[in-house]
């Protein structure tokens, strides 16, 4: 994967993240319980506005809702990465392969309307609109750390809902043991799915085994930061698997297969000795080229890195460590 540094300047990350910041911890506050060891701060005091929305993207429909997500209790009391580096600095390599390319090349995206095809071992089948893939799903915000195999790391506040609660609704049959995710494939829209040496073969494609994807953490957002996700997050819904390398979290989904058989992500398919299925953040086993021991927390700098110890499972070990129960991590990277 590419490896640029971000150019954000310090004094352009605008006062949205620290307004959310208080938001964040005032929320928590109402949230006495310590659900499933995710410790909520009880710090603040009531009365904070949620925040505006920045607005402009999305249909109105969807803005309503992500604007009105209820705060879930699975969230990390962790400060907030700021804004403009969670939408500012991104792999998605459809537009480029530098941080700033997702969001400077996205322009022409279209992700209004959408709809996602699903198809293979389910009873329900068909393509089925946004719209009601959303609807009776009750959206939450939920504050997850995002570790990237480069060593990086953000915290996010996502809106969305749990994964397994869009999967159930295809009444997966028996034989299905794994489910695949495809993004969009539009060239014409998406300039990096064109690009002559283009380091990955389109569409992208990933997937979980079917007991990861039922695990209440495996995440489907449609919005980040009180906002519908902009084009360079992978509007209009993507995947968010927060105890893996961020390039499991497929971005843009528009078809979901359920299928016997493993399928191969695009990483995989590219470097297979560097990327595995599996991708579990492990500090104990390095990337060929790297140590994932520690990692940089954003926003870093040249004189202050902030780096910081990478976490089992990045930190969700007590939740999905009994999936992987006899499993040799080493070799299922
Ligand atoms: N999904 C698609 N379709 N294409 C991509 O290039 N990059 C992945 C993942 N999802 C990627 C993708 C990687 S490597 C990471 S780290 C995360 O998206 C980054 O998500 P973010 O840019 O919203 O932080």
């Amino acid at each position: 994967m590419g490896r640029k540094l971000h150019t954000i300047k310090e004094h352009e990350v605008t006062d949205k993240a620290v307004y959310l910041n208080r938001r964040q911890i005032i929320k928590a506050a109402g949230l006495s319980a310590i659900a499933g060891g995710f410790a909520a701060s009880s710090a603040g005091s009531a009365g904070l506005q949620r925040a505006e929305t920045m607005g402009g993207q999305g249909p109105e429909w969807l803005r309503q809702r992500v604007s009105s997500a209820s705060i879930s209790k699975i969230s990390t009391p962790e400060t907030l990465t700021p804004y403009e580096y969670v939408t500012g600095y991104n792999n998605f390599y459809e537009f480029g392969t530098d941080k700033s390319d997702p969001s400077e090349n996205s322009s022409k995206f279209k992700s209004d309307p959408w709809s996602v095809e699903v198809g293979g071992d389910c009873e329900v089948t068909g393509r089925f609109q946004l719209e009601d893939l959303l609807k009776g799903q009750d959206l939450e915000e939920r504050i997850y750390r995002l570790r990237c195999v480069e060593a990086w790391s953000m915290v996010i506040p996502w809106i969305g809902f749990p994964l397994r609660k869009l999967l159930s609704r295809f009444k997966p049959t028996s034989r299905a043991r794994y489910v695949k995710f495809e993004t969009i494939y539009r060239p014409a829209e998406m300039p990096g799915q064109s690009a002559y040496f283009a380091t990955l073969d389109y569409p992208y494609v990933e997937g979980l085994r079917m007991d990861e994807a039922l695990h209440d953490l495996a995440f489907i957002a449609v919005g980040l930061y009180g906002e519908p996700l902009l084009a360079q997050n992978g509007a209009p819904l993507r995947l968010v698997v927060p105890w893996k390398y961020g390039f499991k979290s497929i971005k843009s989904i528009a078809r979901i297969t359920f299928q016997k058989h493993r399928p191969q992500s695009s990483w995989q398919k590219s470097n297979s000795k560097e990327y595995g299925f599996f991708s579990n953040v492990n500090p104990k086993v390095s990337h060929p080229r790297w140590s994932q021991a520690t990692e940089r927390r954003l926003p870093s700098s040249l004189f202050s890195s902030n780096r910081i110890e990478t976490l089992m499972f990045n930190g969700y070990a007590d939740e999905v460590a009994h999936l992987y129960k006899g499993m040799n991590l080493r070799m299922n990277y």
